[in-house]
């Protein structure tokens, strides 16, 4: 491939331009310091390089205005946001001020936000109002314990979540992409099989229809969970996976990277 246009980087950060392409978020949790900056500016080269793909990273907090400032070809978000934006909260971030540090989208309901800080799903539905009304995009995760799919519950818990959790206002389905993350395969090596991801994305593709009517059929779902170079192809050849929320292989861009690439395909 030859010189990269100004044209096609920008058109890797518009989602209207290509609205179907595989989208690929890399979530560094409370990892990256400013010395890690390096893997965020390969990671923006690479992705530079596969306008194919839609690629973003959501760095902490502390991170966003650097990463923000130095890309030209990946998104930057922030992984959570307080429903309110402004006041006597302390230690939070609204979602103003992630907008005014330069980042586009925000990750709210991430399971490990609803399992350590108690977010239930109307806080998560509050950020992720609060988010849009900021003007941000949002990601909105769901998904279920090992205790609950053992006990069949799996479909019922994540549509509950689905329910509770998005924010279902004017305007607010072309902002969104939902995330489905089982919590027994985060950061664990499980990896959730293709039928079993089919099977909760076709039930979650029907959710969405019922919440949105057309504009339903519009929104990406993502897959998350123990996401590397090595499960990645098959995983977004699944149907109805429209790309993946990658934790821990997203910390390099090495395999962040091959993540990237093996979203390709798809987008051909
Ligand atoms: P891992 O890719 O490390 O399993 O994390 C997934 C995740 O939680 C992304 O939000």
């Amino acid at each position: 491939m030859g010189g990269i246009q100004a044209g096609e980087i920008l058109s890797n950060l518009e989602r209207s331009d290509m609205p179907n392409r595989p989208f690929i978020v890399g979530n560094w949790k409370m990892n990256g310091l400013r010395s890690q900056m390096a893997e965020a500016r390969a990671i923006d080269r690479g992705a530079a390089r596969h306008v194919g793909v839609r690629v973003a990273v959501a760095p902490p907090f502390t991170l966003i205005a650097a990463m923000a400032e130095d890309a030209h070809a990946i998104a930057v978000g922030g992984q959570d946001c307080h429903q309110q934006q402004s006041g006597a909260f302390t230690g939070d971030i609204s979602a103003a001020m992630l907008k005014d540090a330069g980042a586009t989208f925000v990750i709210v309901g991430h399971s490990e936000r609803r399992a350590m800080h108690g977010e239930t799903d109307a806080v998560v539905k509050a950020k992720a109002e609060a988010a849009l009304e900021a003007g941000l995009e949002i990601i909105v995760c769901v998904g279920e314990t090992e205790a609950q799919r053992d006990a069949g519950q799996a479909e019922a818990v994540v549509c509950a979540q689905l329910d509770g959790s998005l924010p279902v206002g004017e305007g607010a389905a072309p902002r969104l992409t939902v995330a489905y993350e089982p919590v027994w395969a985060i950061g664990t090596g499980r990896v959730a099989s293709p039928a079993d991801v089919a099977a909760m994305h076709g039930a979650i593709r029907a959710r969405l229809a019922t919440l949105f009517g057309e504009e339903g059929a519009e929104i990406s779902i993502l897959y998350g969970g123990s996401v590397n170079a090595g499960n990645a192809a098959e995983l977004l050849a699944t149907d109805e996976v429209g790309g993946a929320l990658v934790g821990g292989a997203s910390l390099t861009a090495e395999s962040f990277l091959a993540i990237v690439a093996a979203a390709l395909p798809q987008a051909d």
